[in-house]
C-alpha cells in the first residue's frame, strides 16, 4: 500500500503534469534578466506595472500561471523537497549540501522557544479580542528585546535575525493559538521537524506523517511570491535601514488584510455562509449583481489557475473525504470555483487563487480559523526577508512620489471666520 507521502507525491506530480499540460500553448512572456536604471514602465493605480528591482529569488509566471524559487519550479520543491530545504534555498540562493542542511536545522531548532521576556507580552495582550496576526506582530517586535544586534542593520546581522524569525514565528502563532483557547504555551520538541514541530506545538499532540508533510507543502507554496505588498512593506521600512524585527512586522501588518493574506480566513466565513451546495448558484448571482468580490479568487499577476491552487485544491479533497465539517465546504468551493471560472476565467482572467483552498486544508486538521493568516506569515517570512536581504546589499531607500491633484496657494482662514 502507498504511504502518505507517497500519496501526497503522486497528487502534487499530477497537479504539476495538468498545469504544464494546459499552459502549453501559452507564450513564454518576456522578462528582461537585468534592469537598465532608470526604467521606463506603464504604471497603474496600485503601482500595477512598476518595477521596484532586480531579483534572483522568485518568479511568477503569470499567463501560464507557474512559479518558480530560485529557478526551482514550485511543484518539483513542493514535490521533492521540505519547507527548511527551500527557506534555505531563498535565503542563500542555493540548495544546501547535508551538512548545510544539518546545521541550519540545529539553528532553527536552537531559536524555537520563546524566552519568557515574549511569552509574558503574549500573555499580556487580550488575545481573545484582537486579531492572531495582530499578537504575531507583537510578538515578533517583542523578539526584538532580547536580540543585542536588533538595531544592526548588516548583511550578516539581519541574517542571524530572520533565521531566528523563521524558527519563532511558529513558536508565536502556537502560543497565541493556545492562550486564545485558554491553553498553556508548550515548549518545541527538538525531534520534531518545522513543520510537525509547528502542529505539536499547536495542537499538543504529535501530528501524524500525513499532516505534517502537507502543512509542510502548504508552507513550500506561500514561501514567496513576488512582488506582493507585504513583500514590498517589508522592503519599504528595511530600505530606511530601520531593522529586521520592524519590518517582518510590516509585512504582517499588510499580510493580515483580506485583500492579501486575510483571505484565506475570509474564505471559509464566505463557503459557510453560502450553506448547502444547492445554494450556490443564487449566492454567486447575487453577489456578481452587487458587484462584490468573491474572495480566494482573482490576482494582480496570475490570468491563470494559481499553481499553488492546483496542488492545494487535491489535498483539501483528499482530507475533506474524511472529515464531515469539510466534506459539505468543499462541495460548495468546488461548485463556486465551477461557477466563477465559467463567468470570469476567460472573460477576466480570475481563476482561484492560494487563498481558496487552504483554509479548508487547515480546517481539515483541525485549526482554528482565524490562525490561517498567521500560518501564511509563518511561511512568508522566508520570502520577506529572503528579499530584504537580496536588497540590502544595494539598498537605497524606497521613494515614490504620488501627483498633487489639490488647490494650491490657499489662503489661511482665521478659525473664527470658517
Ligand atoms: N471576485 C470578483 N471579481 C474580481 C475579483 C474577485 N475575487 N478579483 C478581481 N475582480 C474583478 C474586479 O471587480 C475588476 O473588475 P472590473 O474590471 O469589471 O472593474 C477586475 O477583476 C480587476 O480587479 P482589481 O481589483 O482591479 O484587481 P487587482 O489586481 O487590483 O487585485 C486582488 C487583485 C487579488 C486584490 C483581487 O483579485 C481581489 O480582491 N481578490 C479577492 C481577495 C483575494 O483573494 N486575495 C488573495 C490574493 S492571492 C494571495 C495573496 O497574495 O495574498
Amino acid at each position: 500500500m502507498a504511504s502518505a507521502n507517497d500519496t501526497i507525491t503522486k497528487l502534487i506530480r499530477a497537479a504539476g503534469s495538468a498545469a504544464a499540460r494546459e499552459s502549453e500553448s501559452e507564450a513564454e512572456p518576456e522578462f528582461s534578466m537585468a534592469v537598465e536604471w532608470p526604467v521606463t514602465a506603464k504604471i497603474g493605480l496600485g503601482l500595477e506595472g512598476a518595477i521596484a528591482s532586480e531579483t534572483h529569488i522568485g518568479y511568477v509566471n503569470g499567463p501560464k500561471g507557474r512559479l518558480s524559487y530560485c529557478g526551482h519550479d514550485i511543484f518539483e520543491l513542493a514535490a521533492e523537497s521540505s519547507y527548511v530545504e527551500t527557506a534555505y534555498l531563498l535565503l542563500f540562493g542555493k540548495l544546501p549540501t547535508s551538512p548545510e542542511l544539518s546545521a541550519f536545522r540545529a539553528k532553527l531548532n536552537a531559536y524555537r522557544d520563546l524566552n519568557p521576556e515574549t511569552l509574558n507580552v503574549l500573555r499580556a495582550m487580550p488575545v481573545k479580542q484582537i486579531h492572531p496576526m495582530v499578537a504575531l506582530g507583537a510578538g515578533v517586535l517583542a523578539l526584538a528585546a532580547t536580540d543585542e544586534q536588533a538595531n544592526v542593520t548588516t548583511v550578516e546581522a539581519e541574517t542571524e535575525a530572520a533565521v531566528r524569525l523563521i524558527a519563532a514565528m511558529p513558536s508565536i502563532t502556537a502560543a497565541v493559538a493556545r492562550l486564545r483557547c485558554g491553553e498553556e504555551p508548550i515548549k518545541a520538541d527538538p525531534q520534531l521537524d518545522h513543520s510537525a514541530n509547528f502542529l505539536y506545538m499547536l495542537t499538543g499532540s504529535k501530528p501524524s506523517d500525513e499532516f505534517s508533510r502537507i502543512l509542510d507543502v502548504s508552507l513550500i507554496l506561500h514561501a514567496d511570491h513576488g512582488m506582493n505588498a507585504s513583500t514590498f512593506a517589508a522592503m519599504v521600512v528595511n530600505s530606511s535601514l530601520s531593522d529586521m524585527y520592524m519590518t517582518v512586522g510590516a509585512g504582517i501588518a499588510s499580510l493580515k488584510g483580506p485583500l492579501h493574506g486575510g483571505a484565506n480566513e475570509q474564505v471559509l466565513y464566505t463557503l459557510e455562509e453560502i450553506g448547502p451546495v444547492d445554494a450556490v448558484k443564487a449566492w454567486f448571482q447575487k453577489v456578481r449583481q452587487d458587484r462584490k468580490k468573491i474572495m480566494g479568487f482573482g490576482h494582480r499577476v496570475y490570468k491563470a489557475y494559481d499553481p499553488r491552487a492546483r496542488i492545494l485544491k487535491p489535498l483539501a479533497a483528499m482530507l475533506a473525504e474524511r472529515n464531515a465539517v469539510t466534506k459539505p465546504l468543499f462541495e460548495v468551493a468546488d461548485k463556486l470555483e465551477q461557477l466563477a471560472i465559467e463567468e470570469l476565467g476567460k472573460e477576466k482572467g480570475i481563476f482561484p487563487n492560494v487563498d481558496f483552498y487552504s483554509g479548508l486544508v487547515y480546517q481539515a486538521m483541525a485549526i482554528d480559523t482565524p490562525i490561517f493568516t498567521p500560518i501564511f506569515a509563518v511561511a512568508r517570512v522566508v520570502g520577506w526577508t529572503a528579499r530584504v536581504l537580496e536588497y540590502l546589499q544595494n539598498n537605497r531607500i524606497f521613494r515614490p512620489r504620488a501627483t498633487y491633484v489639490g488647490p494650491v496657494r490657499v489662503k489661511y482662514t482665521p478659525i473664527d471666520q470658517r
